[in-house]
């Protein structure tokens, strides 16, 4: 899929898109995307996680074409334009979230209009696009008071790394830093910038802060970058993917509204000198997976994560962690929590201390490696006698006697439910796309079909929002 671009087409078939993607707005290779989707929609109804970014958003009934006006309920959307290349991609944005139904009013920052100019935003909005903090007429018309609590949801796209320190700050010096500050309304950021920047330690300090203080982060995605020759984590998240996220922060009436979800995922690295670690065979898919359907469902979702290859789910604050230890830690600190679901891969020892350089090969001498137990974080968590979640799940990943150990599992470490898995090597679960999964309770054992990890967490978060409603325990 990967390999097929629009340049690869016939002439006629090219006419042909150009003239329909003309006809609805689109670029050509996002009337592709639209062609594609509808023919998977077509082919496989009933939906999956991705077509989640097709529906309209939270708020409006259907999505509706980018001529009309929103309506009343329609959920209203600021949109923060910072000053980076990727802020093309925010004009394609727009019309994204008002197919969906939103209601969009725009901030552009002085470096964004290098890039933008507010005459295109604002004939793509339908309303002026706002700009300085000291005009007079947009002061006393809206004012940045008004802008800031005027909306649902306050979208920062492209969100640079000078955006980011002035944000995490508190600075408020221009009109879009002036709004950011003065808002109560949820904020998403999609961070786009260099990926040289994007791992400066001045740059994750900042994004700590700012996930600390409740900002949302949708991206950024790995390729290359306009500066010819430059690749790496830094590309904006596409406008699909950042409608995916708002609409799972503005999906006010999910099943888990207000609930707080932690969920763990992904191995863990256990060092054991500078280069070598400890390390399993999780890819993480199934805990991405599940932390994406609870933010869906509405719920506030953070998802510590160990070393995967996956991008972070959208509208979900993720905590990237390396070891058991710092996993822990990570849980501890997104307490408190309504449910949490331990669905990482913890390694179960540690080398007992680490080598501070690489250990050398010696000729003759084999290094005996001492273990060490690592904390577990699921037994502890659940056995916690104030603060602890009213929902605890774990998984087991079971090579034999799936059920029984998954029972005995259930006791021993003091949860709620067991999430149990064959993960034999004939299974393909370890890195697979699907999963036959057992639901082990107090009150028995639930096989479920096998089927893809993405429903698995659909499934299981159904089931925790009707055990928090008291439907079932
Ligand atoms: O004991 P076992 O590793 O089989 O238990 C699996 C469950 O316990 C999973 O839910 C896993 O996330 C959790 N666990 C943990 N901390 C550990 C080991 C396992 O949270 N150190």
């Amino acid at each position: 899929m990967a390999s097929l671009t629009v340049r690869q087409l016939d002439d006629t078939l090219k006419r042909l898109l150009r003239l329909r993607a003309a006809r609805h707005g689109r670029s050509m290779e996002d009337e592709v995307r639209v062609i594609l989707r509808d023919a998977a929609q077509e082919s496989h109804p009933g939906g999956s996680g991705t077509e989640q970014s097709q529906a309209a958003l939270p708020g409006r009934k259907t999505s509706r074409p980018t001529s009309e006006p929103a309506s009343e309920d329609a959920p209203r959307v600021l949109l923060i334009i910072g000053g980076g290349i990727a802020a093309y991609k925010s004009l394609d944005l727009i019309r994204r979230l008002q197919e969906r139904g939103a209601h969009l009013r725009c901030v552009l920052t002085a470096a964004a209009q290098h890039f933008v100019t507010p005459l295109a935003v604002g004939a793509l909005t339908g309303e002026r696009a706002f700009a300085d903090l000291f005009d007079p007429q947009s002061e006393f018309d809206v004012g940045h008071i008004r802008l800031a609590r005027d909306c649902d949801l306050v979208v920062v796209a492209p969100a640079t790394a000078d955006l980011l320190a002035k944000m995490a700050g508190g600075h408020a010096d221009d009109l879009a830093t002036a709004v950011l500050l003065a808002t109560d309304k949820p904020i998403l950021i999609a961070p786009a910038m260099n990926p040289g920047m994007w791992t400066a330690k001045a740059t994750a300090r900042n994004l700590a802060q700012l996930t600390a203080d409740g900002v949302r982060v949708v991206g950024p995605n790995s390729g290359e970058m306009a500066e010819r020759g430059e690749a790496g984590l830094g590309r904006m998240a596409e406008p699909l993917e950042i409608v995916a996220a708002a609409q799972s922060i503005l999906r006010r009436g999910g099943s888990l509204a207000g609930q707080r979800v932690v969920v763990t995922s992904g191995p863990t690295h256990e060092p054991i000198d500078p280069v070598r670690y400890i390390a399993n065979r999780s890819s993480g898919k199934q805990g991405h997976a599940i932390a994406a359907a609870a933010a869906a469902a509405g719920a506030e979702v953070t998802l510590v994560s160990g070393p995967v290859n996956l991008p972070d789910p959208p509208g979900v604050s993720v905590v990237k962690v390396e070891t058991a230890r710092q996993m822990f830690d990570a849980v501890e600190a997104a307490f408190p929590a309504d449910v949490a679901i331990f669905a990482a891969a913890v390694a179960d020892w540690r080398s007992q201390g680490t080598s501070a350089s690489k250990i050398k090969k010696q000729l003759g001498h084999t290094p005996t490696l001492t273990l060490t137990e690592n904390p577990d974080i699921l037994s502890s968590i659940a056995q916690r006698t104030s603060g602890r979640p009213r929902l605890v799940i774990g998984f087991a990943a079971e090579t034999n006697d799936v059920i029984a150990n998954a029972q005995a599992k259930l006791r021993k470490k003091g949860c709620d439910w067991i999430v149990a898995n064959d993960v034999s090597a004939e299974s393909g679960v370890m890195g697979g796309d699907t999963n036959t999964v057992h639901l082990v309770t107090a009150s028995g054992v639930e096989s479920w079909q096998p089927q893809a990890k993405d429903q698995v967490a659909r499934s299981l978060i159904e089931r925790v929002a009707a055990a928090l409603d008291g439907r079932q325990r």
